[in-house]
Parts: structure tokens; C-alpha cells; sequence
């Protein structure tokens, strides 16, 4: 399991030492969300960040996209070189296979991230080709949230779909991760952890060893 750092909860004044810092832990790349105050209500990042991160610093960088309607904003995705882009389905202006292929075409991995409200059913209609599944395991909107209690099941049945479904893409889990769960989540064969607050709140130092220490316990690497 690799862990994604969720920007929203750094402190933007300090952020260069501070992505020095938690790679140090491991972490192995950038995850930065933009949002409207419309489909969530909250406002944060622009992508002209995401193209200050690319040039200026090493990881990867993931942009979760929480934009309604998200065409416009797809498409600064692609434009900042955002080497993954995951959207909401339901945020599309027409059928979202379109803007999984938009995505592709334009050089990018395509990630699809589910709202805790929608019904895992949904993805029974989805056959196109995605690169990463993102459970939400918080409404999105803001860090520091709790991990919603049942989100393991949800976790698993994603996890479940992928295997059966023979699709090629990674799980992964936004929203209330932290040590305290981190070897849960793992266990619900999880690839990628999105960590925010647990990460950059309070002490990145002491963070970063709490969070080794969980993953260091069960060998998740
Ligand atoms: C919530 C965002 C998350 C959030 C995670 O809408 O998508 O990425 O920043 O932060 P924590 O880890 O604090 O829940
Ligand atoms: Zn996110």
C-alpha cells in the first residue's frame, strides 16, 4: 500500500519542506483537491497548482476533481500535465465515459471516485478501462473528518469488483485515514491511502513516525 499526501490540511506557507519531509516517510505522491463550493461546499486549489507542484518538486501528483459540471476543469487537469485525474461521475455534463476518455487521450491515468451515497451497484454498468477506483470514506468537502464506521465494507465490495471484474486499476481510500486504521484498510486489500490531516496537522515529524510505526507493524510495503 502506498500512501498519496492530501495537501488540503498542509500548511501552504511551509509546503515545499514539508513534501521534502513526509517523502521522507515514503510517501509516494500528491494528492490535491479542487473544489467549486458548488458540487461540494468548500473552495481550495486551483489547477495552476497542480502545475506549480509538477515543475517544482519530484512526486506525482493525483488531482481529485470535486467540480460540477467537471468538463472545464478536465481539461486545466490535462493542461497542468496531472499525471492522475479522478472524478465524480455524477458531476458530468453528459455520460461520463466520455470524460474517461477525454482523460486518456490526453495522457493522463483516469480515476473514478465514488460518493459515499452512491449505491456500489452503480458499478455494474461501468466496462471502460479506469486506472484507480477512489472510495470516498468521508463526504467530500473538507480534511479532518472521520472515517465514516462503514466504509470497510464498501472498501472490500470496491476490492471485490476489481477482482471479478478482471479490471486493471488500483483501489484507494480518501478521507479519515490515519494510523488508527491504516492496517484495516490494508487488510481490505487497499493500494493506495489518501492521508491528510493524520499527515500534516500538528507535528509532520511526530505524524510521519506514527504512520510508519502502523505501517511498519504489518509489513504493508
Ligand atoms: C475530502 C478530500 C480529502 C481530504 C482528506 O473531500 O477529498 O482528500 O483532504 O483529508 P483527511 O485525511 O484529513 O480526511
Ligand atoms: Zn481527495
Amino acid at each position: 500500500m502506498i500512501i498519496s499526501a492530501s495537501i488540503l490540511a498542509a500548511n501552504l506557507l511551509e509546503i515545499g519542506a514539508d513534501l521534502k519531509r513526509v517523502k521522507s516517510l515514503g510517501v509516494q505522491r500528491i494528492h490535491l483537491d479542487v473544489m467549486d463550493n458548488h458540487y461540494v461546499p468548500n473552495l481550495s486549489f486551483g489547477l495552476g497548482f497542480c502545475q506549480a507542484l509538477k515543475s517544482q518538486q519530484p512526486l506525482p501528483v493525483e488531482v481529485h476533481l470535486m467540480t460540477q459540471p467537471v468538463e472545464s476543469t478536465v481539461v486545466q487537469a490535462l493542461d497542468a500535465q496531472a499525471d492522475w485525474i479522478i472524478f465524480h461521475p455524477e458531476t458530468t455534463k453528459s455520460d461520463y465515459h466520455k470524460i474517461v476518455e477525454l482523460i486518456r487521450s490526453g495522457g493522463s491515468r483516469v480515476g473514478l471516485a465514488l460518493h459515499p451515497n452512491l449505491s456500489l451497484e452503480w458499478l455494474d454498468q461501468v466496462t471502460c478501462q479506469i486506472d484507480q477506483l477512489l472510495v470516498m470514506t468521508v463526504v467530500p468537502g473538507f480534511s479532518g473528518q472521520s472515517f465514516m464506521d462503514h466504509s470497510l465494507n464498501r472498501i472490500k465490495a470496491a476490492r471485490r469488483w476489481i477482482d471479478q471484474t478482471q479490471t486493471a486499476c488500483e483501489l484507494a481510500v480518501d478521507g479519515g485515514v490515519g494510523p488508527n486504521n491504516l492496517l484495516a484498510i490494508a487488510d481490505c486489500g487497499v493500494d493506495v491511502a489518501v492521508i491528510g490531516s493524520a499527515l500534516f496537522s500538528g507535528d509532520i515529524q511526530q505524524n510521519t513516525l506514527n504512520i510508519k510505526h502502523a505501517m511498519d507493524s504489518d509489513a504493508i510495503y
